[in-house]
């Protein structure tokens, strides 16, 4: 690898930068080329009932590229529910929901993280991983909850509620998580609040996430306003039209929907328990209440499944691409870091939720 790094560019590196301390890598060809062909063919097999065999040559460059660097530089790529399924499929090596990836982040053997997902899950996987180097493709992949609350607002609640203890959603930002008793993804989201001995919980900032666990506790639930831009678009009545026009259809919910879509769905549950569900029940049809790319992601393992699509996209995962991976693993960009002065806290309360028992 050492022949390929480049030594002579115009600007001096940061020398605390991850490209001084790794080395930048020449910008690979590009050309579609038979080798390539040969070599993709059996990820071209995973994705081929979403892309086009015409568009394949355009793909291909960059799966084989990427495959090839991120062994030369010893990375691993860490894939989100809802990336697009050529990165889902052909070069992720880990992928889950919030909590899987959080998990598994803190079993990377990897010195060299690459995180395809929105920021707070790079920002997750820096925390419990701060000897290691954290690369998100897009910096900018944000996430409308993560942007709705700041760490001054928690200090703020918790002075209007002193003693009531706090339960941080995963999808914030460090200086947030830093403020907070525990983490929750929603997977876990009711099993930490019933983890707290007190019998008012603040549940932040998932407005609706909140209502979803306060329907399945005893326990009084403070909320803030908060709302994901994807699933609060979803509505009962636009569900039920689909029920009336086939009662077979099975209705699978993200609990970050409204509880009134919870109410008319058959299931609610992680990106990773609506996967579980669909892959175990195996539904003659099936509408998921979510991200677009989720479906085409387990399409193939299920293909006598029936997928309706009312697809509303992320538009911050979708910012997530095949060339901006590869030039992550050239450039080492972008890396995630985490202020010091609020690491060890924040940590502390995503390390108390990946340690619960449940
Ligand atoms: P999951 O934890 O279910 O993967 O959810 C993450 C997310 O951002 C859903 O919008
Ligand atoms: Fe955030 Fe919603 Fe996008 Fe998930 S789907 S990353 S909660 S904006």
């Amino acid at each position: 690898m050492q022949d390929r790094v480049l030594t002579g560019g115009t600007a001096p590196l940061n020398p605390a930068s991850a490209a001084a301390r790794f080395g930048i890598i020449e910008r690979p060809d590009l050309t579609f080329t038979p080798e390539i062909a040969r070599e993709t063919a059996h990820l071209y097999e995973r994705v081929k009932d979403f892309i086009p065999a015409i568009e394949w040559p355009v793909f291909a460059p960059y799966v084989h590229a990427i495959n090839r660097i991120k062994k030369e530089r010893g990375a691993v790529i860490l894939a989100h529910n809802y990336q697009t399924p050529e990165i889902f499929h052909c070069v992720a090596d880990i992928k889950g929901d919030s909590l899987q990836l959080a998990r598994d982040a803190t079993r990377v053997d990897a010195e060299i993280i690459i995180q395809c997902g929105v920021h707070f899950m790079a920002e997750t996987s820096k925390l419990l991983n701060p000897d290691k180097t954290v690369l998100i493709p897009d910096g900018r992949a944000g996430c409308s909850l993560s942007e709705s609350i700041t760490g001054a607002d928690v200090r703020a609640l918790k002075a209007r509620y002193p003693g009531v203890p706090v339960v941080t959603y995963v999808n914030t930002s460090a200086d947030v998580k830093a403020e907070t008793d525990i983490c929750c993804t929603s997977s876990n989201a009711v099993a930490v609040v019933e983890s707290l001995a007190s019998d008012t919980v603040l549940c932040i900032p998932d407005e609706y996430l909140a209502m979803n666990v306060a329907n399945q506790t005893k326990k009084k639930i403070l909320t803030w306003k908060g709302h994901c831009e994807v699933h609060e678009r979803f509505t009962a009545a636009e569900l039920l039209a689909y029920k009336e026009a086939d009662p077979r259809i099975e209705i699978v919910a993200h609990p970050e929907c409204h509880p009134s879509v919870l109410e008319v769905s058959d299931y609610a549950g992680s990106t990773s328990g609506m996967i579980d569900y669909v892959k175990t029940k195996r539904p003659g049809r099936v509408l998921l209440v979510t991200e677009c790319s989720m479906a085409s992601n387990i399409q193939a393992e299920v293909p006598e499944v029936d997928f309706v699509k009312p697809c509303n996209l992320c538009p911050h995962m979708k910012r997530i691409t095949l060339p901006k991976i590869l030039d992550s693993l050239l450039y080492m960009t972008e890396e995630v870091t985490v202020d010091p002065a609020i690491a060890d806290r924040a940590r502390l309360a995503v390390e108390r939720m990946v340690n619960l028992k449940h």
